[in-house]
């Protein structure tokens, strides 16, 4: 099968993913063997293809060179095969959700991180859902307990998780207000957000208005800023930030968070994504009703992984990149 392959750790897309063929990968009795149609690229993507922060490498995905042929996590396809020991899936399903090095022709995944394509949706689109649907969801219900009426602030409204997270917000009945740059203001505001705020000219992080929920994917502000701009018993959901530190790349305060939390009113955390089937189905459900929209800024065909992937670390992106296969 053709794949996107890297050979070893890199910051730089170019000259690592090239295009190879590669026997196709073995399913173990849980799993199902995917053709994909689609994957999309998310900051992950890029932390396990640069084995960065290192933590990373440490996780499992080879200390020094990693383990999977390429970093792809997220897909849309058909299903072909399933293992011995997978029920409720069938080869010819149209499935979406979480498998491993999907930036190939065929992919294998754990069958209890797959849900059934919603019709509505083409695979490029169900593609965006993996890890940035699923994050959205539980930094807005499981995280931020948001409810209708409630104040929400969402940081990088105009990202892969904080564009779902502000429709999901709008959704629970919230009054959302989205940060974002200059130029993805309306991409922000045609997603529902009521007040939309460019982080170049004003800081919505300044106290003069003060949120239920704080959810936040970007800008790596300190604690005591974004406390700030919270209610005394306001909820605040770290998702992250990118710093490009090696080490840490941002996760000092996400580990400081829930430290601080039970000394203050305010409660303070940060968020491990739940890869479930559960919460795949239910993104599949809110967008069958309309709740919620995904945004495909560009596709790009698996021969051009390395450049999806620099579209992202340029900070083009207005919602999601995808590759097609
Ligand atoms: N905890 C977890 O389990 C988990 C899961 C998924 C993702 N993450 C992390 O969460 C972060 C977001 O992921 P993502 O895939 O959504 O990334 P993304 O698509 O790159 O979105 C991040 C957004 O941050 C915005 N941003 C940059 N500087 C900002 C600033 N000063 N103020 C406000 N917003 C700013 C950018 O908006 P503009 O383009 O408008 O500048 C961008 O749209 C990443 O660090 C990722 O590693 C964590």
């Amino acid at each position: 099968m053709r794949a996107a392959v890297q050979d070893r750790y890199s910051a730089d897309p170019e000259g690592l993913l090239r295009l190879a063929e590669i026997p196709r990968p073995q399913i173990g009795p849980g799993e199902v063997l995917v053709r994909v149609h689609a994957a999309s690229v998310d900051r992950g993507t890029w932390h396990l293809m640069a084995g960065l922060p290192y933590p990373v490498r440490a996780a499992g995905f080879g200390l020094r060179r990693p383990k999977l042929a390429n970093p792809g996590r997220t897909l849309a396809g058909t299903v072909v095969a399933v293992g011995a020991r997978v029920t409720g899936l069938n080869p010819g399903d149209e499935v979406f959700g979480i498998g491993t090095a999907t930036f190939a022709e065929y992919a294998r995944a754990r069958a209890d991180k797959l849900a059934a394509r919603p019709p509505s949706l083409s695979a490029e689109q169900a593609a965006t859902l993996g890890i940035s649907g699923l994050t959205a969801l539980q930094s807005v219900r499981k995280y931020g307990r948001v409810t209708a009426g409630q104040k929400v602030l969402v940081l990088g409204a105009s990202g892969g998780v904080g564009a779902f997270a502000l429709q999901l917000a709008r959704a629970a009945g919230a009054e959302v207000t989205g940060v974002c740059t200059t130029t993805k203001m309306d991409l922000v505001r045609g997603l529902g957000a009521d007040h939309a705020v460019d982080y170049t000219r004003d800081d919505a992080l300044d106290g003069r208005t003060r949120y239920d929920v704080v959810i936040d994917t970007g800008g790596n502000r300190r604690l005591a800023d974004l406390r700030r701009a919270l209610t005394p018993a306001g909820r605040l959901v770290i998702v992250g930030g990118e710093t490009g530190g090696r080490w840490l790349g941002g996760l000092d305060r996400q580990l400081r968070a829930p430290l601080l939390s039970p000394f203050v009113g305010q409660w303070l955390g940060s968020v491990v994504t739940s890869e479930n089937a559960d919460d795949l189905r239910t993104l599949a459900e809110l967008c069958e009703s309309g709740a919620l929209r995904t945004a495909v800024d560009r596709t790009y065909p698996l021969a051009e992984t390395a450049a999806a992937i620099r579209h992202l670390l340029d900070g083009k992106v207005r919602g999601k990149v995808v590759i097609t296969v």
